[in-house]
């Protein structure tokens, strides 16, 4: 089971377009058994999976310690996505968990997910835009961090003090924890697009990924519909680029796309 986490301390980055999109490029074109934690209080990954609600433990009880993988896997529609739901509890559960100090704080969703690492290939991490114990908690659990992005002035402060936050958690809880690359979502064609991305390279330590996600209307059009955008405009840029991005995860991984052979990082 890999398990990727998609953070960035902005908000409008598309960390929640990202999430699903790749959940569904992987389970339904790839076959692969997806868990999707939505570990975001606004929920928005659960509106998208029609899994919002109050009726149905979620993320705040597992950070809670109040109830197991069983009662707070839910199925979605789809076949191979399963989610952990979040809802507004989630911000009480956040604050509640700084005030119980008996049992570590960092490790609970890491305690919940290692209960389902048979059932599942990959598990994507929803998070808010925030340096939160939620988020702490799936850094604690990951393999890798995925930061999208989208290229204006203030991208790169808030990536640096992630990536900042990424490495304690690394060296105090979490050894395999990596930095998996920036990916650049709404990109345009433009003067300022590109210089934006070519410094990025340029500065090495955010390690782009090759694949960069074009900007389209037809992405806000997908999150109205609740359809994923590869289902909703097969044939617009933004889904070719996710489907690229997705196998690239999915060789870094060591986990080889349906039609290439098993390969290592450099595939
Ligand atoms: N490639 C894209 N092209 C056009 N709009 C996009 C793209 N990616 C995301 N968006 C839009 O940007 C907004 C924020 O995306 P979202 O994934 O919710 O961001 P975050 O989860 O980081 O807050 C949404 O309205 C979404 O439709
Ligand atoms: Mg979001």
């Amino acid at each position: 089971m890999k398990i990727f986490t998609i953070a960035n301390l902005k908000g409008g980055v598309g960390k929640t377009i990202t999430t699903v999109n790749v959940a569904y490029l992987l389970a339904a074109e790839q076959g692969r058994r997806v868990l999707v934690v939505d570990n975001d209080q606004q929920g928005n990954a659960s509106h998208f999976f029609g899994r919002y609600g109050y009726d149905k433990p979620g993320m705040a009880e597992v950070l809670a310690r109040t109830a197991g993988p069983e009662a707070v896997i839910q199925h979605t529609d789809y076949e191979h996505i399963d989610i952990i739901a979040a809802n507004l509890n989630l911000a009480k559960a956040e604050k509640a968990v700084l005030l119980d100090t008996m049992v570590p704080q960092q490790v609970r969703l890491r305690e919940c997910l290692r209960q389902v690492k048979n059932v599942y290939d990959y598990v994507l991490i929803d998070n808010a835009p925030s340096l939160g114990m939620c988020v702490v908690n799936a850094l604690t659990t990951s393999d890798w961090l995925i930061v999208p992005a989208k290229i204006d002035r203030w991208t790169f402060e808030g990536v640096d003090m992630l990536l900042q936050q990424a490495e304690q958690v690394q060296s105090y809880f979490n050894p395999q924890l990596r930095f998996a690359g920036t990916l650049i979502t709404n990109y345009r064609r433009n003067e300022s697009n590109r210089q934006g991305a070519e410094w990025l390279r340029a500065a090495g330590k955010y390690k782009p990924f090759h694949s960069m996600i074009r900007w389209t209307d037809k992405v806000d059009e997908s999150t109205f519909a609740a359809a994923p955008i590869v289902v909703h405009s097969p044939r617009c840029n933004a889904s070719k680029d996710y489907r690229r991005f997705t196998a690239e995860l999915m060789r870094l991984a060591g986990d080889a796309p349906d039609g290439e052979q098993k390969g290592g990082e450099q595939a």
